[in-house]
């Protein structure tokens, strides 16, 4: 699969690593690609360019920029880039703010999500959420006690989008939680504070989260 990802920062790194080896191609799409030149030269697969060249490549495009500039990123991707493709969207809202005892703040509200703004300004795009609240360190095959797999969480309108999103999780070592629409991301969203308390009050970075099932 070619897969475009939008970002440079650690999420976009640690998925076109992810990518790669699992033997994709991958472009990463920044304002400055000069600052992935040891990444790529390091990555057998893997290139640089723009946010509109990641859009173009991708037949599957990963949004892992910062929150309060998603829009800004898709805008300099393109919608023409990215319509009808799953956009597997790794943000969180964080706001510009630092945590109280160790719970973030967003600035979108539990009755509107990030993705769902997302949604509505581009349309034509299949967004899908996931890989938002889980360390970029545990992204990619991770190992847990007595092989637990854990449970990766997602959301988005598009049902094709979806099923392309959940083969990734499989390859990455995650089951998935289908959670429906994209409204469902008001809730997906917010495990990113969850995930973060353990970190900011105990130091803990490499939990994940699990949906246990009776049987
Ligand atoms: N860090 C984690 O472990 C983790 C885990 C799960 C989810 N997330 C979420 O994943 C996203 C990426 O996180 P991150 O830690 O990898 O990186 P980050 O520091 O949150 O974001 C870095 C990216 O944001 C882009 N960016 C910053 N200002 C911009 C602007 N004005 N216009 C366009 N792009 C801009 C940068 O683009 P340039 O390349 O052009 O500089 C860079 O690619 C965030 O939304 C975060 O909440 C993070």
């Amino acid at each position: 699969m070619k897969v475009g990802i939008l970002g440079s920062g650690d999420v976009a790194k640690a998925l076109a690593t992810g990518f790669v080896k699992h033997g994709h191609q991958v472009t990463l799409g920044t304002r400055d690609s000069g600052k992935l030149k040891d990444f790529v030269a390091q990555h057998l697969g893997a290139q640089a360019g723009s946010f509109a060249d990641a859009a173009k490549f991708g037949e599957v495009v990963v949004l892992a920029v910062k929150g309060n500039v998603a829009l800004d990123a898709l805008e300099a991707a393109g919608a023409t880039n990215l319509a009808g493709k799953p956009v597997i969207d790794a943000t969180n809202p964080i706001a510009d703010a630092p945590p109280t005892n160790g719970v973030l703040k967003f600035f979108t509200n539990l009755d509107q999500s990030l993705m769902e703004q997302l949604q509505s300004a581009f349309p034509d795009v299949h967004f899908v959420k996931a890989y938002n609240s889980v360390g970029n360190a545990r992204m990619i095959n991770p190992e847990f006690p007595g092989g637990a797999k854990p449970t990766m969480f997602i959301c988005g309108n598009d049902d094709k989008a979806k099923a392309v999103v959940r083969s990734i999780n499989d390859q990455f070592g995650w089951e998935t939680a289908d959670m429906g629409k994209a409204e469902a991301a008001r809730a997906i969203e917010p495990l990113c504070i969850l995930w973060c308390i353990q970190g900011f009050t105990k130091d803990e970075w490499t939990h994940a989260f699990k949906l246990l099932h009776k049987a």
